[in-house]
């Protein structure tokens, strides 16, 4: 770093809830992004699987976009972009920036290089720190914004490399594996009691928020329960034994029509083994499933049909959401650094646990806006408020998500199809 950090940091106090200065935390997710890539090839991180998924190499670069566009750009006088071409190739889905690279296509960016994105993302930072202390307020917000973004976008980074590194046949692991110690299975679950009444859930304004998470208004609870601790990869296998999958009366029509047309017969990147084993492909390569670890790579319809099946139903995002803000969000099985991360086996105790870490649990609740909500201003409002058709809410964070990124308010979501992401479920019942 050739600019004034330390002139950086010094201007940038700590928070009032105690976070580190703004550019130290800053500097840690862009150091993390860099990690996260490193032991890929460029041709690893070129690669796209399917049009869900983007490159790696478009990960750490449209991230990159984000910050020069929106602070550098618009609030730094005499900024000059590292590359014209660029905003082209790396604008995700804002209108506001013009026409843009199709997403299907982003396989296809063989140039720019690895290398030469990661110079790109040194000038930025760069730049960014030398401006930091000088940003006005506005600007400061989006800089809280971008290192949200980045963030969000290192969890994707990971899920779309393990996709990619799915359809390769010699099934390469992204990192080396861990000696796994054989995890005891958990007990039978218990049901924790849920509020029943008014309560409010949303983001109260108090810290970062996205501006889907809010505002804080009143909803009401039904009396119900929530399981203790996610579905299990064991209990999952004893729902395929069953029939699971072959049984239409526990799938939604449109999740019975996905699995007959998909021929859908086990969670994403479960294989079975010519020892009539379940395998389990992960980014520490193939190996037998973990029986005591949650299950991951479910879609909405199939963690709709599994609860149906267990005769239970998935929680509400208001049910969820209020017994989760007692609990710590940084708690859990969650990203801290570039390294083997796996959805794990929980540990006993009592009351609810692993509820953030591990697997981002499906909610039945559409994602929809709040009472009151008003999309940010200018194109960052693009940001989420246009995604609120058709998709469904979960909550927590998963084993991928970089620690302190989530919070009980938060809002993740996906379409009832998608199931690359580290996604699982936890039984919920009226009561
Ligand atoms: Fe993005």
């Amino acid at each position: 770093m050739t600019t004034d950090l330390a002139g950086a940091m010094a201007a940038s106090e700590p928070t009032a809830a105690g976070e580190s200065p703004l550019v130290e935390r800053l500097m840690r997710t862009r150091t993390l992004s860099e990690a996260l890539v490193a032991p890929l090839s460029d041709a690893d991180a070129t690669g796209q699987s399917m049009a869900d998924a983007s490159p790696s190499k478009w990960h750490v670069a449209h991230v990159t976009w984000f910050l020069e566009s929106f602070i550098l750009r618009d609030h730094v006088p005499g900024y000059r972009l590292f590359d014209d071409a660029f905003p082209f190739l790396f604008n995700s889905y804002y209108e506001a920036e013009g026409p843009r690279h199709a997403r299907p296509r982003r396989g296809l960016l063989t140039r720019p290089s690895l290398d030469h994105v990661l110079a790109w993302r040194r000038h930025v930072d760069e730049a960014l720190v030398a401006a930091l202390p000088r940003l006005p307020d506005a600007a400061l917000a989006l800089v809280e914004l971008g290192i949200h973004h980045e963030q969000q976008h290192q969890e994707l980074l990971l899920t779309d490399i393990l996709h990619l590194f799915a359809q390769n046949p010699i099934a390469p692991a992204v990192w080396p594996s861990v000696r796994d110690t054989p995890s005891p299975l958990p007990d039978a679950l218990h049901w924790i009691e849920g509020a029943d009444g008014i309560v409010t859930i949303g983001h109260d304004g108090a810290g970062f928020g996205f501006d889907c998470e809010g505002p804080a208004h009143r909803v009401l609870l039904h009396p119900h329960a929530l399981a203790d601790r996610p579905v299990t990869n064991a209990e999952w296998a004893e729902f395929i034994a069953d029939g699971g999958y072959a049984r239409a009366e526990h799938w939604l029509s449109d999740g019975w029509a996905w699995v007959q047309a998909e021929g859908i017969e086990a969670p994403l990147h479960w294989r079975m083994g010519d020892d009539g084993h379940w395998r389990q492909f992960a980014l520490d390569g193939l190996h037998p499933v973990r029986p005591a670890a949650p299950v991951a790579h479910v879609s909405y319809y199939e963690a709709d049909a599994y609860a149906r099946w267990a005769g239970a139903r998935l929680p509400t995002e208001a049910e969820w959401e209020s017994a989760a803000r007692a609990i710590d969000p940084a708690s859990g099985n969650q990203l801290d650094d570039a390294g083997p991360t796996r959805p794990r086996a929980g540990v006993g105790g009592r009351g609810l646990r692993q509820m953030f870490g591990d697997v981002w649990e499906w909610t039945g609740s559409a994602y929809l806006p709040y009472p009151g909500f008003r999309p940010a201003a200018g194109a960052v409002g693009e940001y989420n408020g246009k995604f609120m058709s058709g998709q469904f809410v979960l909550k927590g964070a998963s084993c991928a998500t970089p620690r302190g990124h989530s919070r009980a308010s938060y809002r993740n979501f996906f379409y009832p199809h998608q199931r690359w992401q580290f996604c699982g479920l936890r039984l919920a019942k009226d009561i």
